[in-house]
């Protein structure tokens, strides 16, 4: 890519509801009680040992994560359920996440003083989607008004930049003049509510953007894509087994597996110089040095590891205005995150400045994108 693509807007959809992390362990805690008290014979007995509580300190401590938004919070409080709640929606209604999409992506559409007609087609990209078929993106093409296409894809926390990236390729391929990037997160949909190492991770959130043409469209304002790159390792240490197969085995359709489930210590040592090298020899490529760099937009999955990334990466101790976090107040929100701190901590750069978007997450991926500020 040689800087012929723009993102001229982007928005942010955050559903009301909000969980504290206080909330969360009184809910997680009371689980363990009840299953504790049920199964005390056998511990008593050293047949099975007792579930462990879990602690707001040690949330705070290890994540950076202090509350989150959540599409629906009572059952995800009620140690009876530990699930979000919602009633199923039927054809006639949009979906949750058409309807979490729409919503960013109509913020995206006013910054970037872009229409419906203005747009060519929708590109829906998330860790999960909310149903494989009639296209969540279509649904969005549909409820905007949007001529063109759709399609929906899935690249875990990548799937914002990759998603950036296959928009920005088509554009540059001709077959599209603007796209619509979506990413409706649904997270807590897979998050295992009862699983002490991962239950505080995730919280909801749907961002968009608008990809389009940067020359000879007249597009002066937003941010020039200068240049994107992908990478992808396999690795089981983030891992989702949920899917059409599961019917096929119906003993185990509902086990632990078939919501996340991930080695936390081990991404964490796996991905801190794997993502960091990337962005070096991403930088290195386009002959940019990291001190030219005004901003970093990294994944928002541990505050540690950001810290960690960032100091690889500029060589020094970042400053919070230039490795942004904002885990504190939305929590782990998948390919969203990186999305959210660029959308929010963008707007205070001059023309000119340089900043890098990169996400890293299961896969693993890793997805960087070299952004100059047009104006
Ligand atoms: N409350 C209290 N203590 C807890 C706890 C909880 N909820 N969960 C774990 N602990 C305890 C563990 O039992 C362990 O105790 P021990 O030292 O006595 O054995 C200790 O805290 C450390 O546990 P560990 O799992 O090693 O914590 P960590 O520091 O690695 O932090 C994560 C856990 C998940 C926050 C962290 O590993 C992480 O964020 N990793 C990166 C994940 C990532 O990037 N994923 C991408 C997905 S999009």
């Amino acid at each position: 890519m040689k800087g012929r693509t723009a993102i001229s807007g982007t928005g942010l959809f955050l559903p009301p509801d909000t969980i504290s992390n206080a909330e969360l362990v009184a809910a997680f805690n009371a689980f363990v009680h009840k299953q504790n008290e049920h199964n005390r014979t056998d511990i008593e007995a050293g047949a099975c040992s007792g579930l462990l509580p879990s602690g707001e300190d040690f949330i705070v401590k290890a994540s950076g994560i202090k509350r989150r938004h959540v599409v629906s919070r009572d059952g995800m409080l009620d140690p009876e359920i530990m699930c979000p709640r919602l009633p199923e929606r039927g054809e006639d209604e949009l979906s949750y996440s058409a309807e979490m999409g729409v919503a960013a992506a109509r913020d995206a559409m006013a910054m970037s003083g872009r229409a419906a007609g203005d747009i060519d087609g929708v590109i829906v990209s998330a860790s999960t989607m909310e149903r494989p078929y009639p296209q969540i993106a279509i649904e969005i093409q549909q409820a905007l008004g949007i001529r063109g296409f759709g399609f929906d894809m899935l690249a875990a926390c990548s799937s914002a930049t990759f998603a950036i990236q296959t928009a920005s390729a088509m554009i540059e391929a001709g077959q599209a003049q603007a796209i619509l990037c979506i990413n409706p997160e649904i997270c807590t949909s897979h998050l295992n509510l009862r699983d002490r190492e991962t239950h505080f991770i995730f919280g909801d959130a749907a961002t968009a953007c608008v990809v389009e043409a940067a020359k000879g469209a007249g597009r002066t304002k937003g941010w020039e894509i200068v240049d994107t790159r992908m990478k992808s390792q396999f690795s089981s240490n983030i891992r989702n087994n949920f899917g059409p197969l599961n019917r096929f085995h119906p003993q185990t359709m509902g086990a632990p597996d078939k919501l996340i489930t991930q080695r936390g210590r081990k991404v964490f040592r796996d991905v801190v110089p794997m993502a960091s090298a990337f962005m070096l020899e991403h930088l290195k490529l386009l002959d940019l040095k990291p001190a030219q760099l005004k901003r970093l937009w990294l994944h928002q999955a541990n505050g540690h590891m950001n810290d960690q990334i960032a100091y690889r990466v500029l060589g020094r101790e970042p400053s919070p205005e230039e490795a942004p976090c904002i885990l504190a107040e939305y929590g782990n929100t998948a390919s969203a995150g990186s999305m959210i701190a660029f959308h929010q901590h963008n707007a205070d750069l001059a023309a000119g400045d340089l900043g890098l978007l990169c996400s890293y997450g299961g896969g693993y991926t890793i997805g960087s994108v070299v952004l100059r500020k047009l104006a």
